[in-house]
């Protein structure tokens, strides 16, 4: 199960993903919002990353105006690695590296088919392991300090 969110800067784009995992089959969860009337990302964004860091769902879509603000929220949670990514290298090395389990997009940065590659090939990559484990580790130990 993914879950997504966005404020009303990315309700449009978001619309757009879930037309597109629909399409794929895959399933997901919309924890908001759920108009274009202004609304607070913080909520959104701390709302997914809950949901992920709480093992209701594996992996979190979030998208605001420029998906600064929710990456930044979804990043204060622990056991989040939220990645923002506005093109599909670093979509695909984020996941290899970092093991993301957070993906944030700008809905007013980024254009439809792009955020659509975004989300395929982040989807699909699989984490690397070797020495990216290890630096993983040092950033839970830092959670934790
Ligand atoms: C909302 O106008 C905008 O500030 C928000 O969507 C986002 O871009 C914040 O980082």
């Amino acid at each position: 199960m993914i879950a997504l969110g966005s404020d009303h800067g990315g309700w449009a784009l978001k619309q757009e993903v879930m037309k597109h995992l629909d399409a794929r089959g895959l399933e997901y969860k919309d924890y908001g919002t759920y108009s274009e009337d202004s609304c607070d990302y913080p909520v959104y964004g701390k709302a997914v990353a809950h949901a992920v860091a709480d093992g209701e769902c594996e992996k979190g879509i979030i998208i605001c105006g420029t998906g600064i603000g929710v990456s930044i929220c979804a990043n204060k949670v622990r056991g989040i690695r939220c990645a923002l990514c506005g093109d599909v290298l670093s979509a695909e090395l984020t996941r290899q590296h970092n093991d993301s389990n957070m993906l944030a997009m700008g809905g007013r940065i980024i254009g439809i088919e792009t955020a659509k590659a975004i989300v395929k090939t982040w989807l699909c990559t699989e984490f690397a392991g070797g020495r990216h484990e290890r630096r993983i580790g040092k950033i839970s130990d830092y959670e934790c300090r």
